[in-house]
């Protein structure tokens, strides 16, 4: 962690999950701290928790998929510490519903966060990168960016962009001889808020896929942010977080586009038990309506 003493980190979605986890794991490592998020209650906590260990910290309320909201956060970030560092763009939110079940509003919220907030993040800062002579951009993908499963089509196609975007701009960092490393990361699950956020669309029950992720989510966020940060020291371009993630990386590997017949055995069984869960919810009644993040 010395090697992160005194850098100037910049981390979105800060307020919660992976990107509080990481706060903190930074503070402790003695960073400097540029923190956002739209949730401003839970960013503050994130902000008091690593003022409380000592070190320079700020917040901002910023929408990563609102541009100019963006360029003025680059500001002010510069305003206050002078320099970037590190950037870890991680706001993101899920959508959970069939391609043919899903809103244009839903699916254009998904790309606007997960995707534009992520190039906003990265081409705004990445000037500010090169002239530190030391930056590192760290972009959030999932392991749902490197194979695909069904009900989450909008989500995989900001995380497969994401995996995309990113990738071609290590290269171009390389070529040009910038003096920028890059890293994208690629989560399996984490037992954070995310699915409590989540649109979920299609008449299926908000419940069963709770459920359905609280059994698979089987790292903490504590975990996936120190396996974060240890790519980051080492430079790692692309970095797989929990066991569930390296499997899939290599079953893709081994089976190329074959993984689909897997994936579609398994998933058949998992909608049929969510689709009989949302009857039975249907019969209990209207499920407890929950705020959407942002
Ligand atoms: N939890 C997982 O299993 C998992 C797996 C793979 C990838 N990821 C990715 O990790 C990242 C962090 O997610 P998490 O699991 O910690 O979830 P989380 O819900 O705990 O945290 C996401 C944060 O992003 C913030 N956010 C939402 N919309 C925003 C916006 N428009 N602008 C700024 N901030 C916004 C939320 O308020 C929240 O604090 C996301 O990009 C997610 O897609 C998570």
């Amino acid at each position: 962690m010395e090697r992160f003493r005194d850098r100037v980190a910049v981390i979105t979605g800060a307020a919660s999950g992976i990107g509080r986890a990481l706060a903190l794991d930074l503070a402790r490592g003695g960073a400097r701290l540029a923190l956002s998020d739209v949730d401003t209650d839970g960013l503050a906590r994130t902000v008091a928790r690593c003022r409380a260990l000592g070190v320079d910290v700020e917040g901002w309320r910023v929408d990563v998929s609102d541009r100019a909201a963006m360029r003025g956060h680059v500001e002010d970030v510069l305003a206050r510490f002078g320099t970037v560092n590190l950037v870890f763009n991680n706001a993101g939110v899920a959508l959970v519903a069939g391609a043919e079940e899903q809103s244009l509003e839903d699916i254009d919220r998904v790309l606007g966060i997960n995707l534009q907030g992520v190039i906003h993040g990265s081409q705004l800062f990445l000037p500010h990168l090169i002239a530190s002579g030391d930056g590192h951009l760290v972009n959030i993908s999932s392991v749902f960016g490197l194979f695909a499963i069904p009900t989450q089509s909008a989500y995989h196609a900001s995380k497969f962009a994401v995996r995309g975007y990113t990738e071609s701009l290590a290269i171009e960092m390389a070529v040009s001889d910038h003096p920028v490393a890059v890293s994208c990361v690629h989560p399996g699950g984490i037992d954070t808020a995310i699915v409590r956020n989540a649109v979920v669309a299609g008449g299926r029950s908000r419940g069963g896929f709770e459920e359905l992720f609280a059994g698979m989510a089987r790292t903490s966020p504590e975990r996936a942010a120190a396996v974060i940060l240890r790519g980051v020291a080492r430079g790692r371009p692309r970095i797989l977080v929990g066991a569930d993630a390296w499997t899939m990386h290599l079953l893709v590997q081994l089976l190329g586009s074959r993984y689909q017949t897997l994936v579609r055995w398994a998933g058949t069984r998992t909608l049929r038990r969510l689709d009989d869960q949302a009857v039975e919810a249907a019969a209990r009644g209207p499920e407890e309506p929950v705020a959407r993040a942002g």
